[in-house]
């Protein structure tokens, strides 16, 4: 892959967030060893070689719920043969045991490729027992099993891909239409990796595209509107604390993320659609040094690396309609509003923009959602041993295939 070298970057504390960077050539070729030719400054060559080093410890978490088989067996097509794959499933059991399906279908597809693959439902019994018994409750419904919701999945893919030893843990959505894209997000999570070589790197995807038709022909969008939102509002709350303009955050919706596991491990998820905004939030606080911090801050004050890469393939998932993207916004707006970084000035800001996008008489706050504490007050030591049981004793819906 070549990649052109980040142009900016905004420091804020400990936290460095890098500007956006486009990619010049999908495969760079393997290494020449001492005989490489020379290249560009400011394009960074990433040889094949390095991206496997990188994927070999990497697991792909894949959130489904209900999704088409062709779609998830597309997306599995697409992510690289190193890495550990794993499915978390909240698909219906009944009447049709929609999750059973998937496995077979998984299974099936694991024999043509020999890839590494864990299916796992999202109440899978074992797994919330260790959970529960790591003392991580807050995960947990009334039921003692996972709570839904695709944060929820996201939080328990990243606990599994810490019990099967993986160092950096990257998300892609089931229902991408193109394997192609899919592949090139794996491929630009391992060259950010490379670049920022780190304990805690943050690797963040924006869409070169997103294909819309238009007047019964393709128009190729660039940003989703409640990205333009949450990017703006991000970048306001960083020139209030530099005192510059700026707009280097272009990612604060990506979906489709990776990081290194000890980062994933100390970061908060928020609830629904308002979890890759609350990273940055979160990022903010904890590392961005304009709050007070706890004594157990002491040893979190490394650097933070947030990397921002710009794919170059069109984005194109299932459509599921419109309607929620007021609701998109208004989550993703909400971690900035109720975070205790934001300054009134910013807050009138958001309410007011909001009382106008909404018609609504009076300026009022987003309500506040559902944030999820870090992973350090869940008991690795007990999860990972119980995690163990869980498996050894084969329960029937976690499956190693
Ligand atoms: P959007 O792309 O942000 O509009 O949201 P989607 O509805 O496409 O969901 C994103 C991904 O999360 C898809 O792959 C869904 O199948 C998956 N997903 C949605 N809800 C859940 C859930 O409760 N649990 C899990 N594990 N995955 C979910
Ligand atoms: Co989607």
């Amino acid at each position: 892959m070549r990649i052109e070298i980040p142009r900016e970057c905004e420091r804020l504390g400990a936290v460095q967030i890098y500007g956006l960077q486009k990619v010049y050539e999908l495969a760079g070729g393997r290494d020449f060893g001492n005989a490489e030719p020379s290249h560009s400054d400011v394009i960074r060559r990433i040889s094949s070689e390095a991206i496997y080093e990188r994927q070999k410890d990497m697991a792909i978490v894949v959130p489904v719920k209900n999704e088409r088989l062709k779609l998830i067996e597309g997306v599995l097509v697409g992510i690289p043969h190193p890495c550990q794959i794993i499915v978390v499933s909240n698909s219906s059991r009944a009447p049709v045991d929609r999750f059973k399906i998937e496995k077979d279908a998984i299974q099936n597809f694991c024999k043509f490729t020999n890839k590494r693959v864990m299916v796992v439902h999202q109440k899978d019994p074992g797994v919330a027992k260790a959970i529960e018994l790591a003392g991580y409750t807050e995960l947990l419904g009334e039921d003692g099993l996972v709570r839904s919701g695709k944060a929820e999945g996201m939080i328990m893919g990243t606990l599994l891909a810490k019990f099967l030893d993986n160092k950096y843990i990257g998300f892609v959505d089931s229902d991408n239409y193109f394997p192609g894209a899919v592949h090139e997000y794996v491929q630009e999570y391992a060259a950010g990796f490379e670049m920022f070589d780190s304990k805690n790197t943050f690797v963040r995807i924006s869409w070169h595209s997103k294909p819309k038709v238009m007047e019964s022909s393709l128009f190729f969008a660039k940003w989703g509107r409640s990205s333009v939102h949450s990017n703006r509002t991000l970048n306001r709350l960083l020139s209030y604390f530099s005192g510059y303009e700026t707009e280097v955050v272009k990612t604060g919706n990506a979906g489709e993320h990776a990081l290194t596991l000890d980062l994933a491990l100390s970061i908060e998820y928020a609830a629904g659609y308002a979890v890759e905004t609350h990273h940055y939030i979160n990022l903010l606080e904890m590392y961005g040094g304009m709050l007070p911090q706890s004594d157990e801050g002491n040893e979190i004050r490394d650097n933070v690396t947030i990397c921002q890469i710009e794919s170059r393939n069109p984005h194109l998932h299932e459509s599921k309609g419109d309607e929620h993207v007021e609701d998109m916004i208004d989550a993703s707006l909400s971690v900035i509003y109720h975070s205790p970084l934001c300054p009134e000035l910013l807050k009138r800001e958001i309410a007011e923009e909001r009382a106008q996008r909404m018609s609504l008489a009076e300026a009022e706050g987003p309500a506040k959602v559902k944030v999820y504490s870090n992973l350090r007050n869940l008991n690795l030591d007990t999860f990972l041993e119980h995690c163990d049981a869980a498996f050894s004793s084969k329960t029937e819906a976690l499956s190693l295939v």
